[in-house]
């Protein structure tokens, strides 16, 4: 699949001709395959946005309002993100080919994206978009602030101020949603911890497998070539992941008080660290066993704030 490029005519602050790719530093970026896939791996992922616009459109079809925003704004500028790293990676990479790997990589991805994946109410899916472009923000802001080569700095700090635009908007309507629904603080609590969970699934091994096999088509896929990556991208983001703005923008639909913040920022610090997985991959199983709703850190805040 040829994918679409959307043009800058819905007032967007910025278009693909912006971005000056003719001035890429080629030598900073050539022999760096980490960020190779992690580009590669991100481009795949927003160019297909429509599905998950689809979605929402679906689930939020009694709302105009909502409806329009995710045609007209929203989903033009996640593509737009995808087209813009899609560009960097041939610019970067140019014997790759990137539509051969897409094309690979979408089936796989398609029968994963469903409707059912969406929370129980419009509210709460709401809150749980917020967590969504939390997590998208925060890996922009890291790559921008990581970067060395001067047109990646540019391009994902452009997109990482789109992204929180995003939470923005869709915080907005979760106010809206929650004065009508007055959902109670442990389904949002719950809400925005499934969705930061279900963030490292399947996507990120689905992009990595269609890049791996692009670029060593004579060399069987291994889950451990996708580990070794995923711990070599854990291992950046350690030290760089911008936790503070991450935990922020997720308490802010809680809404909690002193009292109740402290438990909800060990939460929260727990839920910035697995936002980094949807690029750097699946958690082991003993990991995830180790952060579950039921454990120590999380029960109390459920008590507390119910
Ligand atoms: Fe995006
Ligand atoms: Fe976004």
């Amino acid at each position: 699949m040829t994918a679409r490029h959307p043009s800058n005519t819905d007032g967007a602050s910025w278009s693909i001709d912006d971005i000056p790719f003719g001035a890429l530093a080629h030598e900073q970026v050539r022999d760096d395959q980490r960020l190779f896939y992690i580009l590669a791996s991100a481009s795949f992922i927003e160019i297909t946005s429509d599905l998950y616009a689809r979605n929402l459109i679906e689930f939020f079809h009694r709302d105009g309002d909502v409806v329009e925003w995710l045609r007209q704004g929203w989903e033009k500028e996640e593509l737009r993100h995808g087209v813009a790293l899609k560009r960097y990676v041939q610019t970067a990479w140019p014997d790759f080919d990137w539509e051969a790997a897409y094309r690979s990589f979408l089936p796989d991805f398609a029968q994963f994206c469903t409707v059912e994946q969406l929370a129980d109410t419009p509210a709460l899916e709401m809150a749980a978009r917020c967590v969504v472009e939390t997590g998208t923000a925060a890996f922009y802001r890291m790559l921008s602030e990581l970067s060395r080569e001067p047109v990646l700095k540019q391009l994902a700090a452009n997109i990482c101020a789109d992204e929180v635009r995003h939470y923005k908007h869709f915080y907005r309507h979760f106010l809206r949603y929650r004065a009508i629904e007055r959902p109670g603080r442990t389904a949002v609590l719950r809400t925005i911890w499934n969705r930061t969970v279900e963030i490292e699934a399947e996507d990120a091994l689905y992009a990595f497998r269609a890049l791996y096999r692009a670029r060593n088509p004579n060399t069987e896929f291994r889950q451990k070539d996708y580990e070794d990556y995923r711990n070599g991208v854990l291992q950046l983001s350690r030290c760089h992941f911008p936790r503070r703005m991450a935990i922020k923008m997720l308490l802010k639909p809680l809404d909690l008080n002193g009292a109740v913040g402290g438990l909800a920022l060990a939460t929260a610090t727990s839920a910035a660290h697995f936002l980094l997985l949807r690029y750097a991959g699946r958690l082991p199983d003993a990991s995830l066993n180790r952060i579950t709703p039921t454990n120590e850190r999380l029960t109390p805040l459920l008590r507390t704030s119910s």
